[in-house]
């Protein structure tokens, strides 16, 4: 039987501690915090899993700071994940697309802070269409013991100790770094655990997809409409699903450039850069890609407030620059 012929799996906590154990300094914290985030993973994907049954798609009727209507799951997921850090103990402050404010734990003895978008691509739940969720993990500057402030929060990109996502598709996939490459593990349903299944991504330099909201066209920089106008002259594949966590897991795998750039509806870019551009930037990296603004490389970028947006190129090394040069041509 093939299926026995398979080498025995190796769980995410199995990986986890193997390979944070030899860092310097550890103590195991970061792995305990890791493997919060896995178990709320958990939790959120069996919610999301039951969305048609248990009635908790659809809106949840307030608006949260960034002026979306808050859908059901968007609060219920943040309420997971924010309940299983705080059961943790390993982080003394949340930050969280979802609230306003900076949520200190009550653990002032811990040495984390979480930033986290705990469910992206909400606004296509309703469709069974693919969410994510999305975290990155710094250390506080603050002393331990103290009560943490905002300043803990706001650190540059090129800051964090490790990022990560899940992804609720056809399977359940959790992929994170922590500087050493990327890996990738897949829910197993029936065993109720991650197994590593993408050791050491690679994403390529040069792929042949590009994903964006075309709509949005007409409202995009000149250097993005004709970096768009190449992509069609080769006939590149173009790839949208809405998510972020889903479009850009599968160009990492597939080798391509995600762009969601400055729009009239929004100056600033859509995407918020402590909760989606600075994890998967630093994730992007980890895999030989690239992501930039069009000005600059995102983990260069140092953040005045908790829910910035920020325009984002990002994916295939080599197409990143290429919008990076093409901005400048146009500035
Ligand atoms: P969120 O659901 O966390 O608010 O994020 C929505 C984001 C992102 O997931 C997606 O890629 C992007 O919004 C899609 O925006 P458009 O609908 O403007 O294309
Ligand atoms: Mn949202
Ligand atoms: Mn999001
Ligand atoms: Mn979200």
């Amino acid at each position: 039987n093939d299926q026995l012929a398979l080498p025995v799996g190796i769980t995410l906590d199995r990986f986890i501690m193997r390979n944070e154990a030899d860092f310097p300094f550890a103590t195991g914290e970061l792995s305990q915090l890791l493997r919060d985030i896995a178990l709320a993973g958990k939790i959120v994907n069996r919610d999301i899993n039951r969305g048609g049954l248990s009635d908790i798609s659809g809106q949840f009727g307030s608006q949260n700071i960034q002026g979306e209507h808050q859908l059901k799951l968007d609060v219920i997921a943040n309420i997971r994940f924010i309940r299983a850090l705080k059961n943790g103990g390993e982080v003394c402050a949340i930050i969280s697309e979802e609230d306003t404010e900076l949520i200190p734990t009550g653990n002032n003895k811990a040495k984390y802070i979480v930033a986290i978008d705990p469910l992206d691509g909400s606004s296509n739940i309703d469709a069974n269409v693919s969410v994510g969720t999305i975290f990155s993990i710094y250390r506080r500057v603050t002393p331990t013991g103290t009560v943490p402030t905002i300043g803990d929060a706001l650190q540059k990109g090129d800051m964090q100790v490790a990022a990560g996502y899940i992804l609720y598709g056809s399977s359940t996939m959790l992929v994170y770094t922590t500087g050493r490459g990327v890996n990738g593990f897949t829910y197993d349903y029936s065993l109720g655990e991650f197994f590593l299944s993408h050791p050491q991504i690679r994403t390529a330099p040069v792929g042949n997809i590009y994903s964006c909201n075309e709509g949005n066209m007409d409202d995009f920089p000149v250097a993005v409409q004709q970096y768009l106008h190449k992509c069609r002259e080769q006939r590149l594949i173009g790839r949208y699903i809405g998510s972020l966590v889903g479009d850009f897991h599968r160009n990492l795998l597939k080798g391509g450039v995600y762009l969601y750039p400055a729009t009239l509806k929004n100056p600033e870019g859509k995407l918020r850069l402590m909760y989606e551009c600075f994890p998967l930037a630093y994730i992007v990296e980890q895999a030989g890609g690239a992501a930039c603004d069009g000005k600059r490389r995102i983990l260069d970028i140092m953040p005045d407030s908790m829910h910035q947006r920020a325009p984002l190129y990002i994916g295939s090394a080599k197409m990143v620059e290429d919008i990076y040069s093409l901005h400048f041509t146009h500035a």
